[in-house]
């Protein structure tokens, strides 16, 4: 009836607390672009406000004020925001059979200085973070202690995260933030229409690569900023996942335009635009395999967005201990991201799948060029995953068992 239906949406509207923290991970996005020449870029924008809300808890004074500010905390009530990240990792958390999104954020500080109970207490309740000390001057038994936390947080997808010279007699405390999350695709690709094909580098140069295809209904739309800046037309596909709380969403330029073309003009409410305006149709995709793996110094990335104070020798964080010269030395993240067909193993099929674009009967995504592409929570807006793909898997052209077309 009307009424449950009301209910419902009521339900619904409180149960799925909105993320605003849009802008500040496509701000990261930019610095890592500025940097990042012509590679891949994996980075989990959710991840990193969630580990700099663990810090923000401990944070006083300017070192409190930079984080609200940076993250977008500002226009909510002084601590409504670690409520607010409480329930978002609540509402995108998952563990079954088609979708496990795990974070595994902590603390190691340094033995022998004591963390404020209450510090303690409101880890728990809002990060359910775990806190450590350890013995920084003994490194390599440390890095091997805080690498295989991580490891066994994210199914051994993320080895190797800190090594013995990260650290130092003088480090006090790290912030250790990790992000595991496999989906399968709510339209898998069948592994035998998956071809090798040629993609274009935005530097001119072609490298083989697995294209899978499939013809299925997503989301799709035609966005153009206008100015001609980002090279006039662009294709915004959206793909769910099973149960389609998560998808991803791919950003693909005509093909003659560079990637770094349509950078500049994605900004958060463009986000927002793309989400609200594609529209469920047939569509033609033709999307590689890729694996996307990078390590962040978010350290670098955080000063230049003006989160500094955290890192330096006037950092407040009263909150945590009662040791006065207690900074953060380090912070780095590590992403993984690998995009197949779902799982199958290399069957292959047989060429039957006509690659021409003289038929076209749908709209058609190649994505045989560097792309931008996002992994969100649709109902949270919550955006797991943000990056780039430059170079998709490439092959040898003598390693095919793969027919070319
Ligand atoms: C988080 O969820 C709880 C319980 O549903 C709710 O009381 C609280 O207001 C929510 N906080 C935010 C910031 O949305
Ligand atoms: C690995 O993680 C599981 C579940 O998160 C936990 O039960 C187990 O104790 C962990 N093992 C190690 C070696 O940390």
């Amino acid at each position: 009836s009307y009424h449950f239906f009301l209910l419902w949406l009521i339900f619904s509207y409180y149960s799925f607390p909105l993320d605003t923290t849009s802008e500040f991970s496509v701000r990261l996005y930019h610095q890592l672009q500025v940097a990042g020449g012509q590679d891949n870029i994996i980075f989990s924008p959710l991840s990193v406000a969630v580990a700099l809300g663990m810090v923000e808890l401990g944070a006083r004074g300017a070192s409190l004020a930079e984080i609200r500010q940076t993250l977008g905390f500002n226009h909510l009530l002084p601590g409504v925001e670690f409520s607010l990240l409480q329930n978002l990792t609540a509402a995108v958390s998952n563990d079954d059979a088609h979708c496990v999104i795990r974070f595994a954020n902590s603390l190691f500080l340094q033995e022998g200085i004591a963390f404020n109970p209450e510090f303690l207490h409101l880890m728990r309740k809002y990060f359910r973070a775990q806190v450590e000390t350890v013995d920084f001057s003994q490194s390599a038994a440390v890095a091997e202690q805080i690498n295989s936390w991580v490891e066994n947080q994210t199914e051994s997808k993320i080895r190797e995260l800190l090594s013995a010279e990260d650290f130092s007699s003088v480090t006090r405390l790290t912030l250790v933030n990790a992000i595991y999350f496999r989906g399968s695709w709510k339209n898998q690709f069948r592994p035998e229409n998956t071809r090798t094909f040629s993609f274009s580098k935005d530097d001119g140069s072609e490298v083989q690569t697995l294209m899978m295809y499939q013809q299925g209904d997503f989301y799709y739309g035609e966005f153009s900023d206008g100015s001609q800046e980002a090279g006039g037309v662009y294709q915004v596909l959206e793909m769910p996942y099973e149960g389609e709380d998560m998808s991803m969403m791919i950003v693909l330029p005509r093909q003659e335009v560079p990637l770094a073309s349509l950078e500049p003009i994605i900004k958060a409410p463009l986000l927002e635009e793309w989400a609200n305006n594609v529209k469920r149709q047939k569509v033609e995709v033709y999307l590689p395999r890729f694996k996307v793996e990078q390590k962040i110094d978010l350290k670098s990335s955080l000063q230049g967005l003006g989160i500094k104070n955290i890192f330096t020798s006037d950092a407040d964080l009263s909150a945590m201990t009662d040791g006065k010269d207690l900074y953060i030395e380090k912070a780095v993240q590590k992403a993984y991201l690998e995009v197949t067909e779902e799982g199958a193993e290399g069957a292959v099929g047989s060429g039957m799948i006509a690659l021409t674009r003289t038929l076209v009967l749908y709209p058609q995504v190649m994505a045989d060029h560097p792309f931008f592409f996002i992994i969100r929570n649709r109902r949270t807006a919550s955006i797991l995953f943000m990056g780039r793909v430059m170079t998709p898997e490439v092959i040898e052209p003598n390693d095919h068992d793969f027919d070319s077309i």
